[in-house]
């Protein structure tokens, strides 16, 4: 099948993700919470909206999620797709106020400023997309959840307090776009969700392998004895065992 977008022709298949055919072809759409490349659910910032035409009607929609079925043609920039960026932009600036690539994104697409609506009270860079929280329940360990609901709603452990099932891998954070998550390092300790974690060192170079908790999550799922070894150091003790097996 072939569809427009921006007035190129874009060969795509049925089903797939309006997105996925605009970055294959090279036109940029913004994003969000479909920035980094995780297994995670799309669809929560609402800021890769585009207005498509189908049989002569048009409309508005959230290109990560969008699955193109037919033929169409789709705007990333027409006047209604731009106002609708700029007003979704205006209103995550509003959730939240501290979150620079959201300043950053409201500036660029000339979003409106909202005079007559507060920014949040308690300020924060939290879009409330649930990547963070998807990630963790992925990985088995469920420490984050939405709590509480309305103009309080946060993500956060249950009470503030640390979770027993936190291995403090930092993922959250990782796959967090706003960079909404803290933490903090020292040579020995992680610290996040107001919980310190033990650091585990390559035994060879010293480098950091992530938190013992981590460490032993991981060799529980696979089976194995948790890593001791950097990847480098890891790679060059399985290049001598193979190298003394040949020699026997
Ligand atoms: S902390 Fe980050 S990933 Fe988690 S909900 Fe907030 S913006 Fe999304
Ligand atoms: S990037 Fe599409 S909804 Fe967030």
């Amino acid at each position: 099948m072939i569809i427009k977008i921006d007035g190129k022709e874009c060969t795509c298949e049925s089903g797939e993700f309006l997105i996925d055919i605009a970055k294959r072809n090279d036109i940029f759409v913004p994003t969000l919470c479909s920035m980094k490349p995780v297994l995670l659910d799309r669809g929560c910032c609402r800021v890769c909206v585009v207005e498509l035409t189908e049989n002569s009607r048009s409309k508005i929609v959230v290109s990560c999620i969008y699955p193109v079925e037919r033929e169409c043609e789709v705007f990333t920039q027409s006047e209604k797709a731009v106002r609708e960026r700029g007003m979704v932009l205006a209103l995550l600036k509003l959730l939240a106020p501290d979150a620079k690539l959201i300043t950053q994104m409201a500036k660029a697409y000339h979003a409106p400023e909202l005079e007559r609506l507060e920014p949040r009270a308690d300020g924060g860079s939290c879009i409330l997309c649930g990547r963070c929280v998807d990630a963790c329940n992925l990985l088995g360990t469920s420490a984050i959840a939405a709590m509480n609901r309305g103009v309080t709603k946060e993500i956060n452990t249950a009470f503030g307090a640390p979770a027993t099932t936190c291995i403090g891998c930092t993922s959250c954070a990782q796959v967090c776009p706003t960079d909404a998550i803290s933490f903090e390092e020292t040579d020995s300790t992680r610290t996040i969700w107001n919980q310190s974690f033990e650091l585990a060192h390559c035994e060879i170079c010293g480098e950091i392998l992530g938190t013992a908790a981590s460490l032993k999550h991981a060799a529980n799922i696979t089976g194995d004895e948790p890593s001791s070894l950097c990847p480098k150091h890891e790679r060059r003790n399985s290049a001598k065992s193979l190298a003394s097996i040949y020699r026997r």
